[in-house]
């Protein structure tokens, strides 16, 4: 058995008894079985992780998979506020977010009208689940939140007692907030680098890459515009990119930190054929479709420093970006970015290294399909 150092304190090695309860001999005994599944899918980690540390169920997994959850446990904990973390082991088990098991709706307007024959409060009403207390006094980095979304996430987090560092193009001033860096031009391949050499130090626990561009006119096959295509690619994916990469090479995000990808439902191949009957709008969606492929292998890549990444569609908001909808804004459930910002702080608050490399719709919590 191959014991790892525990990412939360650094020090101490792995084992079993650092979760109050558990029976370390029973763990070695189970160092010899498969585990179960089951346990990885679980909505009560648990008491699945007790029923396999007890040995009760032997199926198919592997005991790397065991210390994963555990590393689930250890990286939840690490993100919760100081107040949380004196909580029994067994209370941060059950607030550990295991994802979703089933699919959002790819027909938006039905998703919606659905939402409202329903009462459905998970996609009407944020005050009936919203839960942003996590992020006091976490450090947050949003890119882009000068202005649309990305201003509706850093008021609300500065409200919550985040110490939020927005990133801009342009020099911005922004009440409440820790500092504004300006100057990053996410296609600049030196933003990641500017950006880290700005934070001096400064430990991130959460990364929020949402600079984006959708260029306006529809794009059709007689209409393309491939300059306009690299740009949505260059910004959408691969700036994201540029970005993280300048902070996890810099060590500025810690075990238990997240990366947020605010990427769109318009990034999902399999919606293609509800949402874009016809095709159109080319560059953009390709563009998102590319940056949920980055997320989905930083999430592999930073798996081993206990970084979750999450791509996220931050549901329909009525922005600048958005305007050319705004006649579809009231049948498709479009928000204020008010609302919107609570709904993408809300599954950040889930986004723990239980739903690392998912795709997630902000709207009603569940996963949309690649
Ligand atoms: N609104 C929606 O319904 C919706 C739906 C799905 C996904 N999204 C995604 O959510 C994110 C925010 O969207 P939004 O509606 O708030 O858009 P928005 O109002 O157009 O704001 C875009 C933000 O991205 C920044 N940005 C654009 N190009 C950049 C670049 N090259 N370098 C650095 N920053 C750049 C802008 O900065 P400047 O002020 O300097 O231009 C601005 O802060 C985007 O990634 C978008 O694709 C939005």
């Amino acid at each position: 058995m191959h014991l790892r150092t525990c990412r939360t304190c650094n020090k101490k090695r792995y084992t079993v008894s650092h979760i109050r309860g558990i029976n370390t001999s029973k763990y070695k005994m189970l160092s010899a079985s498969p585990i179960s599944t089951t346990f990885a899918r679980s909505r009560r980690p648990s008491s699945v992780v007790s029923r396999v540390i007890e040995g009760t169920n032997t199926s198919t997994m592997q005991v790397s998979r065991l210390l994963a959850a555990l590393s689930c446990i250890c990286t939840a904990q690490a993100f919760l506020p100081r107040s949380l973390s004196a909580f029994p082991r067994t209370r941060m088990l059950s607030m550990m977010s295991a994802p979703p098991t089933s699919y959002s709706m790819a027909d938006q307007p039905a998703r919606f009208a659905k939402a409202k024959a329903e009462g459905n409060k998970r996609m009407l009403d944020t005050g009936s689940f919203y839960d942003p207390s996590y992020v006091k006094g976490k450090t947050v980095v949003i890119t882009g939140g000068n202005r649309g979304l990305g201003l509706a996430i850093t008021n609300e987090l500065v409200k919550q007692g985040a110490k939020v560092i927005v990133t801009s193009r342009s020099p911005a001033t922004i009440p409440g907030v820790e500092r504004v860096i300006s100057g990053i031009e996410v296609t600049d391949n030196a933003c990641g680098t500017k950006l880290a050499d700005a934070l001096k130090g400064t430990k991130v626990d959460c990364l929020i890459n949402n600079a984006g561009y959708f260029y306006e006119p529809v794009e059709k096959i007689d209409s393309l515009n491939f300059e306009e295509q690299m740009k949505m690619i260059d910004i959408c994916a691969v700036g994201p990119l540029r970005v993280s990469a300048g902070l996890v090479n810099a060590g500025l995000l810690a075990p238990g930190a997240r990366v947020i990808m605010i990427t769109s439902q318009g990034g999902s191949i399999s919606w293609r054929t509800t949402q874009n009957p016809t095709g159109h709008d080319y560059g953009h969606h390709m563009s998102k479709a590319a940056a949920n492929m980055m997320g989905a292998l930083l999430a592999q890549e930073l798996k081993a420093k206990g970084i979750s990444v999450v791509n996220l569609h931050p549901g329909f908001n009525k922005t600048d970006m958005t305007k050319k909808y705004a006649h579809i804004w009231e049948v498709e459930g479009a928000v204020d970015p008010e609302i919107g910002a609570q709904r993408v702080i809300h599954e950040i608050g889930l986004a723990d290294m239980s739903r690392t490399g998912t795709f997630i719709n902000c709207e009603d919590g569940l996963l949309i399909p690649w």
